[in-house]
């Protein structure tokens, strides 16, 4: 039976699961692709950490230059992370004339027209699957099945971590300290958790998503990016009153006048399918001209569920290896751009949080602002009487724009009776 050899730069939860993978499902791999799979050497700094599993410590290195030069390696799956030195291996890797598996989303979101075109270059495969939706396979659906479509838009959950602290804070009222050192211990955090709850991990894959999805390049600053740390289990009360589920959401859409690309903490109608994924799954809503809407769901960060991505990507490329490489290689490389609208231009209805001094006419002051920009009251809340002292405030709008909700907030914030900045969530009713 022929044999793949596979080098792996990085080994920590991910690139441990892979090899878990590769060692207790490694005849049912070989039969499916009639060829076997072997990782032949492991580079990482740290060779002494117990992961839990078995490999002879021979094919052990901390140079990773021994992985990208061995001749007898025929596909590198890199598994670092960050922007360097992933980016300066994963060129090299295919200079060196390897097809590349990698899950590094951070680079592929701000680098991937340089690793693209370095891949288009050499003639060679690159898989990117675990790049995002951990297990859920959308690069795939985008670039193959959904291939005949023109996508209108995208809805995902695609951060594992976020989801997690969402769904905890709402159903168990949770600390948001103690639900993040949870997800630490399960492996689903990134190394700096900004990263997670700051949106900026959500954005470098909507980033990934847009360019398969619109074919257009789109820089990562033009991505509208807001974390969910000013959300409070209050506000996840609230929502829950009103019939909604709040969830840090990637939004693109694209119309004739150009492309949205946002990513922010959003309600959702509670019986949608989007409002029901919880915990660290992720579902990505995508809506096609012909398909119409379909959902993806399923396990998005953590050790197994992102290993079977890349193993899954790994197989893709040794058995286009196995068929000479011939074949058409699909193409990842974008147009110049496509104009991405402001955020000031959307029309939307938002739930807004008011913490003020319980007192007659503070309403009114509130409302009246609202009026002078055209924003008109949906519904009003407010919980508990305390003469005198600061409650919250909830008033859901109707459809307004973006930049009048921003200029109302900035006077109302100014008010004397306003005790704390005011918190405001998007509210989107229309799925596609
Ligand atoms: N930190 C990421 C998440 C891991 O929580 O989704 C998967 O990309």
């Amino acid at each position: 039976m022929k044999k793949i050899n596979i080098g792996l730069l990085g080994w920590g939860t991910v690139g441990t699961g892979v090899v878990k993978i590769l060692q207790s499902n490694s005849a049912l791999i070989a039969r499916r692709l009639g060829a076997s799979l072997f990782i032949k050497r492991i580079a990482d700094l740290d060779l002494e950490r117990d992961r839990g599993i078995k490999v002879d410590r021979k094919i052990l290195t901390r140079d990773a230059r021994d992985v990208i030069n061995d001749p007898g390696i025929d596909i590198v799956v890199e598994l670092i992370g960050g922007y360097e030195p992933a980016k300066t291996y994963v060129l090299e890797s295919l200079e060196a004339g390897k097809r590349v598996v990698t899950a590094n989303k951070a680079l592929l979101a701000r680098d991937g027209d340089t690793i693209f075109e370095a891949a288009q270059r050499a003639g060679l495969e690159i898989g990117f699957e675990a790049s995002v939706g951990g297990g859920i396979p959308i690069i795939r659906s985008l670039s193959e099945g959904f291939v005949g479509n023109r996508i209108q838009s995208i809805l995902g959950i695609i951060n594992g971590t976020a989801n997690y602290i969402l769904s905890r804070m709402s159903e168990e009222g949770e600390e948001f300290v103690t639900i993040l050192k949870g997800a630490q211990k399960k492996g689903y955090v990134e190394a700096d958790p900004t990263i997670d709850v700051e949106g900026i991990d959500t954005a470098h894959k909507l980033a990934i998503l847009i360019r398969l999805a619109f074919g257009t390049k789109i820089k990562l600053k033009a991505i509208y990016t807001e974390g969910i740390t000013r959300i409070t289990p209050l506000d996840l009360a609230f929502a829950n009153e009103f019939g909604y589920r709040v969830k840090l959401l990637a939004i693109a859409k694209r119309d004739k006048a150009g492309i949205e690309a946002r990513v922010h903490p959003t309600m959702l109608p509670q019986n949608s399918l989007l409002a029901g994924v919880r915990d660290v799954f992720n579902a990505i809503y995508v809506t096609g001209d012909a398909m119409g809407p379909m959902m993806l769901y399923g396990q998005g960060a953590g050790m197994m569920p992102t290993a079977s991505a890349v193993v899954g990507d790994v197989v893709e490329i040794a058995r286009s290896l196995l068929g000479g490489g011939a074949g058409s290689k699909p193409t990842y490389l974008a147009s110049k751009g496509l104009k991405v609208k402001d955020m000031e231009e959307l029309v939307g209805q938002y739930y807004l949080r008011f913490w003020v001094v319980d007192r007659p006419g503070v309403l009114a002051q509130i409302s009246a602002i609202l009026g002078k920009h055209q924003i008109s009251i949906a519904s009003v809340i407010q919980k508990g009487r305390r003469v005198g002292k600061a409650v919250p405030i909830v008033i859901m709008t109707h459809e307004a724009r973006e930049g009048e909700i921003r200029r109302a907030l900035e006077k109302i914030d100014r008010l004397q009776v306003v005790r704390d900045k005011t918190v405001f969530v998007r509210i989107e009713n229309r799925l596609n």
